[in-house]
């Protein structure tokens, strides 16, 4: 199954596919493709015309995001500089930057200062830190809208199916503390699906 769902169907500008798969043996790499896929489906529905995301990387997911919500602006937080300015390159070759809004800084500090409300949020910071930022996007993102958040099944450690090594249980906690405070939230309705390594999807009511 692994290797159907890693087929993906992904419809994306010729450029940024190759981006995308240079990017694929760095550190951060960009999204996986069943994700983004998922990702951009969501969108279509959305039809978001203000998007924010948290861990710009090189760009490549908030330029898919712009190619698949054509109307729609950008504003995206990174923290390392070299990445900040790889992303502002890449927007700039894709002829996207007039739609993006990048902010170098750590997400924590710069949140606070955003004003809302946005359409859809994509979250794929720090995973620790999603349960800090939380408060700070649930003010930020407008009814009816979306918070994606990437990652939060981490190799199958934080829903167990496969064994966490022990050092990585503090993010492991973290990362659980978020899905159970989404989940539990009377303003959102959340699913947790098994795409890439695991997406939680909250509706906010
Ligand atoms: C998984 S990568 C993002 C990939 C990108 N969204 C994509 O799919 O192409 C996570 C990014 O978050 C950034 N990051 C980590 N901690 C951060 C923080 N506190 N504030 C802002 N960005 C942060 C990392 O530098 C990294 O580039």
């Amino acid at each position: 199954m692994q290797n159907l769902l890693s087929f993906g169907q992904l419809r994306i500008d010729a450029r940024l596919a190759c981006l995308r798969e240079k990017a694929k043996s760095g550190r951060d790499p960009s999204t996986p493709d069943e994700t983004l896929n998922y990702l951009l489906y969501t969108i279509q529905t959305l039809r978001p015309s203000r998007i924010l995301e948290i861990g710009t990387g090189e760009g490549l997911s908030g330029a898919a995001m712009l190619f698949a919500a054509k109307d729609a602006r950008l504003t995206s937080i990174e923290c390392v500089e070299e990445r900040f300015f790889t992303a502002k390159k890449n927007f700039a070759d894709l002829g996207l930057s007039i739609r993006a809004d990048l902010i170098f800084g750590d997400a924590g500090e710069v949140l606070p200062h955003l004003n809302g409300a946005y359409d859809l949020i994509f979250l794929d910071g720090p995973k620790a830190q999603y349960l800090n930022y939380f408060p700070c996007l649930k003010a930020l993102l407008r009814s009816g809208g979306v918070l994606f958040a990437d990652d939060v099944l981490l190799y199958g450690w934080v829903d167990g199916r496969e064994p966490m090594p022990a050092k990585r249980r503090p993010l492991v906690e973290k990362i659980r503390a978020y899905l159970r405070a989404v989940l539990e939230d009377p303003d959102f309705i959340t699913s947790v699906l098994p795409l890439g390594e695991g997406v939680a999807v909250s509706v906010r009511l």
